[in-house]
């Protein structure tokens, strides 16, 4: 009896005693997901549990050491920001050492372009449509993160842009749902290294977390951070499917964005978060907050207070809160009041510990950050950058608008004066989301031809004139100064600088002027109202035409620009978007012609502000402009032509390319069949080269009013002098699907049009019918 009596008061002593004692991951579960992460999650206080839901950054609020002390009491989850074996390895061993249940950090960046290499900024990865490319632009951040102690990216961003003005759309690739969709895959792929969703990822890869879901790109009026309204089935047909493709190739994190979605902000958005994207898609990995979003809540007024803010983000299935301040203060009183259920934060708390089980960091918490001995001696060495892939990444990603007469390649032993505020611009060559890249291991474009011309032509150089003279604008930019200011003005009156640029063209055979924006103009919060060059830019270029030597233009830019002049008047055109650290020397490739051109536009470029939306595959029309037939009461502006300026998919070579028309194998598709579409491409120029083939698909009569064709497929393809191909493709009912109006996603029977081309404009046409 006393010894009955005595059992459970000892048994309860020893219960309570128990997580103290013997908390922590149980290694001889290690092998099975589910019960390690439930067996870890049985052990967890609340106050631990929403400690895993933290995302904390080093900052004034935030001192290493304080970070280190709010970790080891098991109050923060991970890390964003730290990217440095010396900072993290602290916080990693008081999280494994100190903390009660020693859960181990994660450590999160942006990596999206590179990370100490830069490479193409998204638009010009995507003008590449080179899936290699994209993938090895990601496998080689993912390698280069990794070392520097990364576990998960905040990429790729897939953010579907048909509006310029919003200044991101130099991170997404572009318009288009299929090629995007491609490009989030190969990205995924590229930094998990094709380690599929919930299989653990390797030291030397990191975990693609997909932003910003969903529909950032069409915040209104390309103003950053505004609201998204938009029907379901656009949603669904055009702006969903890159996300999805993310998620289907491994993603292991969703980034949710900051704007709303149809009247709630994405951030408390339980369709989006819940309906969607974990019943629908089936997701079971890790969403992340972006910074501050929970908070904001407020602000959109969705929520009175960081009480409700909480509640509403942590129901909706927000798991990671980045830059949190309210699910430290909040969760705790919100569950113990029962407002949030229990369940509720283990289901965030789960996929956390879940993730960070993915990223191998149960198996070895020190994975990515190793040894102190093996610790870089410096992380900033060239010896640790991979130039050769970028500069060949970056030769593919330019886009040749125009070559009037042959003005490129040109000939190396020719007098080039190089002009343009962004001949010698090492910053701006980065692209903006390369915030461990260093601008002085950046080639700019005049190194990059003072180095091809060595011992040859001569290069002549004068800046002639700023990217802009408004002292405004220079000051914007100037704001997020990271080491050094991101613009800085020459102070020489900007005639004086025509004038000297004016006269260094004289003396040259050719001149190249590049111009266009500077880096920080298209980054987030970067909207612009106007997309023509600068005033202080079109002067200086009115002013070389004016001399009468060849003209050639090496573009800039993190966005299409209106180039109505530019288009008239440059001899040649080349949109090297910014093409990251050895810019300089792919540019100098290209225009010497060591390399031929093989870029295509993945957004269409409008003629003027007013003209946006621009894009391709725009629905059909009751009254659409047919070109050549002007008339009144048709979709048009009349006072100006119609269409884009350059239309997606444009994009010429150093050679020249034909296409024969379109066989297909039958003029019928059966249920369940398929059709073979076929072209001959030839290499009717003298020079080997590579072209994309293009698939686009019109549905003649459905259900609903679809676009006036999609692109469905691609083949970028290299021929020799006088080669021909031919290229097949295979279209089944995945390429006539859509979802219709009750949003069921079928292809319709009735009559389809093929239309093959090297552009989305000029094409060859067949048509077949599915029965
Ligand atoms: C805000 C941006 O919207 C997001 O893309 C980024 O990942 C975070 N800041 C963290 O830098």
């Amino acid at each position: 009896m006393k010894f009955t009596t005595k059992r459970p008061a000892l048994a309860a002593l020893a219960a309570l005693a128990a997580p103290l004692a013997f908390a922590q991951p149980n290694p001889a579960l290690i092998d099975n997901k589910p019960a390690f992460v439930a067996d870890l999650l049985r052990q967890m206080t609340l106050e631990e549990k929403v400690g895993q839901l933290r995302l904390i950054s080093i900052g004034p609020e935030m001192p290493a050491a304080q970070l280190a002390e709010e970790i080891a009491a098991g109050r923060v989850g991970g890390t964003f920001n730290s990217i440095n074996h010396k900072e993290q390895r602290p916080l990693q061993e008081a999280a494994v050492n100190r903390s009660r249940l020693k859960i181990p950090m994660l450590f999160a960046y942006d990596v999206l372009h590179g990370h100490r290499t830069s490479f193409p900024i998204g638009l010009g990865l995507a003008s590449s449509w080179d899936m290699e490319a994209v993938r090895l632009t990601a496998r080689t951040a993912a390698v280069e993160a990794a070392a520097d102690g990364v576990d998960v990216t905040f990429a790729p961003t897939v953010d579907i842009s048909r509006d310029p003005r919003w200044g991101r759309t130099s991170e997404g690739f572009g318009e288009d749902p299929y090629l995007v969709s491609q490009i989030a895959r190969a990205m995924v792929q590229g930094f998990q290294n094709g380690t599929p969703a919930g299989k653990v990822l390797g030291r030397d890869s990191i975990m693609a977390s997909v932003k910003h879901f969903a529909l950032y790109g069409a915040v209104e009026g390309g103003r950053d951070y505004n609201i998204v309204d938009m029907s379901p089935m656009r949603m669904y047909n055009d702006y969903l499917p890159p996300y999805k493709a993310a998620i289907d190739a491994g993603a292991g994190g969703v980034m949710i964005a900051l704007n709303t979605v149809n009247g709630q902000p994405a951030t408390s958005n339980t369709w989006l978060l819940q309906d969607l994207l974990r019943k629908d898609w089936g997701f079971r990995g890790v969403t992340f907050s972006d910074h501050g979003a929970i908070t904001e809540l407020m602000r959109h007024g969705v929520a009175r207070d960081e009480r409700e803010a909480a509640k509403l983000a942590i129901k909706a299935g927000v798991d990671m809160s980045m830059a949190d301040q309210v699910y430290l203060k909040e969760l705790p009183g919100l569950v113990k009041s029962g407002e949030v259920p229990m369940k509720t934060l283990d289901n965030a708390v789960r996929e956390v510990l879940g993730a960070k089980y993915d990223m191998g960091l149960f198996h070895a918490p020190f994975l990515r950050i190793g040894k102190a001995e093996d610790d870089p001696p410096d992380l900033k060495a060239d010896s640790r950058l991979h130039r050769a892939p970028a500069r060949d990444v970056a030769r593919r990603s330019m886009v040749l608008l125009e070559n009037r007469n042959r003005t490129l390649p040109i000939a190396k032993g020719a007098a080039v004066a190089l002009v343009g505020p962004l001949a010698d611009a090492p910053i701006d060559m980065m692209g903006v989301w390369s915030g461990q890249a260093v601008w002085k291991q950046s080639v700019t474009l005049r190194t990059g031809m003072e180095k091809a011309l060595e011992g040859q032509g001569r290069l002549l150089y004068a800046r002639g004139a700023n990217v802009t003279e408004d002292k405004a604008i220079v000051e914007y930019l100037n704001f997020l100064n990271w080491d050094e200011p991101e613009v800085v003005q020459d102070k020489r009156a900007p005639q004086e600088m025509i004038d000297e640029a004016v006269a260094t063209a004289k003396q040259a055979d050719v001149v190249v002027a590049a111009v266009g924006e500077s880096r920080g103009m298209s980054h987030e919060s970067s909207s612009r109202t106007r997309l023509d060059l600068p005033e202080s830019q079109q002067a200086l270029l009115k002013a070389l035409k004016a001399t009468g030597k060849p003209l050639v233009l090496v573009l800039m830019n993190g966005r299409p620009l209106t180039l109505n002049w530019e288009k008239a008047n440059a001899d040649a055109m080349l949109e090297t978007w910014f093409a990251g650290t050895e810019g300089g020397h792919a540019i100098a490739d290209v225009l010497f012609g060591d390399a031929n051109p093989s870029g295509k536009l993945p957004i269409s470029l409008p003629r003027s502000v007013g003209q946006i939306p621009t894009y391709y595959n725009h629905p059909r029309l009751g009254r659409p402009f047919t070109p050549g037939k002007p008339g009144n009461y048709t979709s048009q502006y009349f006072d100006e032509p119609q269409g884009a300026l350059y239309p997606f998919g444009h994009g010429l070579s150093y050679t020249d390319f034909s296409l024969s028309d379109v066989t297909l194998s039958s003029a019928r598709m059966p249920r369940g069949g398929k059709v073979e579409a076929s072209v001959t491409v030839a290499n009717t120029g003298d020079r080997a080269g590579e072209t994309v083939v293009q698939l686009y698909i019109q549905d003649v009569a459905a259900s609903v009013v679809r676009p006036v064709k999609e692109l469905k497929d691609f083949r970028k393809l290299m021929l020799q002098p006088g080669e021909k191909k031919e290229v097949r493709f295979t279209i089944g009912e995945d390429k006539l699907a859509f979802y219709n109006a009750k949003l069921q996603y079928l292809a319709e029977p009735g009559e389809f049009k093929v239309q093959i081309g090297l552009d989305s404009q000029n094409v060859k046409e067949q048509g077949f019918e599915l029965k």
